[in-house]
């Protein structure tokens, strides 16, 4: 792991992201959703702004926000078929390859789970019993991560919470000559109910039980900020929590005990939130949104995945 510290200074984006500086615009990361086989883009009730993206569409989305000052984004790739055994690289590599060569300028983070393809929506393979198979799920996941890496993706951000996975993919990139690309890891993730506007436009609700035994139980604090310590230990570069509200108590300890970059992630079920207190009439969306940022500067996060980041400069003024 030579080139571990100098991979957050390789270009202006990653320093963006990496700075100790108060939130800006710059330190905002853009969802996106691609939708294979989707016939037109599709709008979300919940999550005004945002969009459930055709191959096609995606495009002008990117031109758009690259004009309004964003420079990272976060893919989510939704497949047409679910499958726990083939992964759908011809859709995966398309994607990332074609937004790539039209926006160079742009970096591209690639959310690597398998939630959005497997039959039972898990994030993870499962044994026969029904628990989850980490060994295989961790192999099948890094060979995603991989093939990511070869279309073209900038950032690898793990997010399916298998023991782990970020060792596996940090050895998996660097022996096929990506040891330049960063990994964003998911390393302090709950299981919430704040992710539910996400998983309808992921396609990637389980379909039976819950994520309880791979997600972190919102009541161990311990566990929580062991595991951003141990996704450091294994190679990660940048850290997050998530959902990012409910877990501004982390941010500052985790930075701290790390050394490492910490991002929070305001969930689309926060965004949600927000959302329906402004329709209600309860609150200015804009002024709700901004008062979530400020305080995750406040809690010293030093970035933000966000659904808003598109319209970051207008929002911060
Ligand atoms: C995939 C994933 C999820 C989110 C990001 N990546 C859903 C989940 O863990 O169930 C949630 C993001 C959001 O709610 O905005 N594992």
């Amino acid at each position: 792991m030579e080139t571990k510290q100098r991979r957050i200074r390789l270009n202006s984006a990653l320093r963006d992201l990496a700075s100790s500086e108060s939130l800006n615009y710059k330190k905002l990361i853009q969802p996106l959703f691609i939708v294979e086989g989707l016939k037109g883009r599709e709008t979300m009730e919940a999550l005004p702004g945002v969009f459930r993206d055709t191959e096609e569409s995606v495009f002008k989305q990117v031109e758009s926000d690259l004009k309004s000052g964003v420079t990272h984004f976060i893919l989510f790739l939704v497949p047409e078929l679910k499958s726990n055994t083939e992964i759908p690289k011809s859709f995966y590599e398309r994607s990332i390859s074609s937004l790539k060569k039209k926006f160079p300028e742009s970096f591209l983070w690639i959310d690597t789970c398998m939630c959005s393809l497997t039959t039972h929506g898990h994030c993870g393979l499962l044994h026969s019993d029904g628990n989850i198979d980490n060994p295989s799920s961790v192999k099948h996941l890094s060979k995603i991560a991989l093939i990511y890496a070869q279309s073209g993706a900038d950032g690898i951000a793990p997010s399916d919470m298998m023991d782990g996975r970020v060792a596996s993919h940090r050895s998996i990139l660097d022996t096929n000559g990506f040891s330049k690309i960063p990994i964003l890891s998911y390393s302090t993730k709950f299981k919430s109910n704040f992710y539910g506007p996400f998983r309808a436009a992921a396609d990637s609700a389980p379909a039976h039980g819950d994520r309880s035994s791979y997600q972190i139980d919102v009541r161990n604090r311990e566990d929580s900020i062991l595991s951003s310590i141990r996704d450091k230990e294994e190679g990660a570069d940048f850290l997050m929590v998530k959902p990012g509200m409910t877990s501004i108590d982390l941010i500052g300890p985790i930075r701290e005990r790390t050394g490492l970059p910490t991002g929070a992630y305001q969930v689309s079920g926060e965004y949600a939130s927000i959302h329906y207190l402004a329709q209600s009439g309860f609150c200015d969306f804009d002024a709700a949104i901004r008062e979530a940022w400020q305080v995750f500067s406040r809690a010293s996060a030093s970035y933000l995945i966000t659904y808003a980041a598109r319209r970051g400069k207008e929002i911060l003024g």
